[in-house]
């Protein structure tokens, strides 16, 4: 699929075919995209653990399942616990790692020359700032960045996830033996829908124009309808939720998977 396909198709799915494993390869290939995404000095202190629901206690589950995830919870056959791990910017750790993209020929035209002005201009604020900057907002960014990577992939490969929050998340911590420093971001789960690939249209969004601004906060960027309609035909932008059958599918879904009338987790 292409890209812009592949973003146009991504939308949440809370009804997963449960008995319907995922294939290792396919989470290999969502925590690759996640490796390879942008991320401050190249610090990369987005970390990962894959839960497999069959091998998991339900403890555990019941450690991970946030509030708003029953349907989710109840048929995603592996989930993946995101989180930050800021201890990747303490001491020099940050500094080194821009120092290694001079010497890989990332950064800068010289690299002796890049190195010296890192060294000379950027290390002491750097020092200063340390692990603090491990929890600044860019740190929780460059988490959801690789997250949204690994996303677009498990769609490219034809499945289908719900990112979810909560308090809950915490708890599981000591379960997974988290390291004391790691801040848990959010819990993905992952399976083949059970939801035709739709899941009943596209989620919509706020108007583009309320969104984004040009030149100054107020002064809307102005779409151009061509635009519109080239990505529409790329399949960027597509039919809006609710389709008219999706009443029935969520009944049938509900039916199928043996689910109760509810949203929220016990
Ligand atoms: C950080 C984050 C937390 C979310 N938490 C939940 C959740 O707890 N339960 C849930 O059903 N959906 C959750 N969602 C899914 C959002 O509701 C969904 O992304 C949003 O409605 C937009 O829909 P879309 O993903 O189809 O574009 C979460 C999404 C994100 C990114």
């Amino acid at each position: 699929m292409e890209l812009k396909e592949v973003i146009g198709r991504r939308r949440t799915i809370r009804f997963f075919i449960p008995f319907r494993e995922v294939e290792r390869e396919k989470i290999q290939k969502m925590l690759e995209a996640a490796r390879r995404s942008s991320c401050a000095g190249n610090v990369m202190n987005v970390r990962a653990i894959v839960i497999w629901r069959d091998q998991a206690s339900d403890e555990l589950i019941k450690a991970i399942t946030p509030p708003i995830g029953y349907q989710q919870m109840q048929t995603a056959p592996c989930f993946l616990l995101w989180y930050n791990e800021p201890g990747v910017y303490e001491g020099a750790r940050w500094i080194e790692s821009v120092l290694g993209l001079a010497d890989v020929r990332r950064i800068g035209t010289n690299v002796e020359a890049t190195k010296a002005e890192i060294n000379e201009r950027l290390r002491p604020g750097f020092m200063a700032a340390g692990a603090a900057m491990g929890l600044a907002p860019f740190a929780y960014m460059d988490v959801g960045q690789a997250i949204a990577q690994a996303t677009l992939v498990a769609y490219d490969e034809g499945l289908g996830s719900c990112l979810m929050s909560g308090p809950a998340i915490e708890r599981a911590a000591k379960l997974l033996d988290l390291p004391e420093s790691a801040v848990p971001v959010c819990l993905q789960a992952v399976g083949y829908p059970a939801e035709s690939w739709e899941a009943g249209g596209q989620t919509p969004k706020p108007p583009f124009e309320e969104m984004f601004f040009e030149m100054k906060y107020g002064q809307p960027f102005e779409g151009d309808e061509a635009v519109v309609e080239e990505l529409s035909d790329s399949r960027m932008i597509q039919e809006p939720a609710p389709l008219p059958w999706r009443e029935e599918e969520l009944i049938y879904l509900a039916r199928a998977l043996d689910l109760e009338d509810r949203i929220l987790s016990d």
